[in-house]
């Protein structure tokens, strides 16, 4: 399956078959993570895999641990990093190319950064001094039953505009911000719905792209709203992440040789060149 109907495919999976899932399987999947494109390759990361999903569910809050729920996975994997500026942006980055390889095996996963505490979770994994929790996934075949999509839906009720993707004007630009984006290029166009098409935090899909000949800006709304900001974890930035790799994972399938920098450049001036307003974060820029 091509990455761009991967990207397509891909849903939050809240309920599971009980089957397990093959070992070289569940082995090619932690690989598939840990041999992943890094945006910051300075940052150690490590991706937990927890065969019996029982135990990670039982540290989760009361109600989401439940059979009912993500209680029902059989596996689950739970991602940590060593704190550094980019921690999160580059976690985004390296767990969603995991998250689609899993997808294209058929495998369930669902972005999970709320319904446990870190402390529950690091106590249960034992850490190393520095490393952070930052999600977890439950792993395993999808519930394709009428009770599993019920499951997908009830919790998307409460996520913004009820799962659904704000519309590529409202997250694309042209050079400047706020300048439509006015371009036929079909492969941008697709480049870009690919990284629209991103999961996020209770889907508020923080992401702006700032769209030139030469370059795209990645920019982040950073002006925090539910719970963007935890314990010195900027959530928003996770997620941004997680639309660049969309991006450049779309890229990379039609041949583009591009790269995201994400350091290496003054953020405030760049956000200055092109009127990028307060309470917005510049955050990679890619070279076309
Ligand atoms: C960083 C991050 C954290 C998330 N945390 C949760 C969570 O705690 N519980 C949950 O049910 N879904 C969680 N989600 C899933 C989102 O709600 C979901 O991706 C979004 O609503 C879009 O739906 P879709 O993934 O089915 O396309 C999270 C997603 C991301 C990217």
């Amino acid at each position: 399956m091509s990455i761009r109907s991967t990207i397509r495919r891909r849903i939050s999976i809240r309920h599971y078959e009980s089957r397990p899932v093959p070992e070289e399987l569940l082995q090619a999947v932690v690989s598939s993570g840990e041999t992943s494109i890094p945006l910051d390759d300075s940052i150690r990361i490590r991706f937990h895999l927890i065969k019996e999903g029982k135990l990670v569910a039982e540290q989760m809050t009361f109600f989401t641990g439940r059979r009912w729920l993500f209680g029902s996975s059989p596996h689950f994997i739970i991602a940590t990093s060593e704190e550094k500026p980019l921690f999160m942006l580059n976690m985004g980055f390296r767990m969603e190319q995991m998250i689609l390889f899993a997808t294209q095996q058929g495998l369930g996963t669902c972005w999970v950064g709320g319904m446990f505490t870190e402390e529950r979770i690091g106590a249960f994994l034992g850490l190393d001094k520095g490393e952070r929790v930052i999600v977890l996934t439950p792993l395993g075949y999808p519930d394709t039953s009428f009770y599993g999509r019920v499951m997908h839906d009830v919790i998307e009720l409460g996520a913004m505009n009820f799962g659904r993707r704000k519309p590529l004007k409202q997250i694309a630009f042209g050079p400047e911000w706020g300048l439509p984006l006015e371009t036929e290029d079909s492969e941008l166009l697709e480049v870009l719905e690919c990284a629209r098409l991103a999961p996020s935090w209770a889907n508020t899909q923080p992401w702006r792209f700032l769209v030139s000949e030469s370059e795209v800006i990645a920019v982040a709304d950073a002006r925090g709203r539910y719970s963007a900001v935890r314990d010195g974890k900027h959530y928003y930035r996770l997620d941004v992440g997680i639309a660049m790799a969309h991006f450049f994972l779309a890229a990379k399938e039609m041949g583009w040789k591009g790269n995201w920098q994400v350091t290496g450049f003054d953020s405030a001036q760049v956000a200055r060149q092109h009127a990028i307003p307060d309470g917005y974060e510049v955050l990679g820029i890619y070279r076309i």
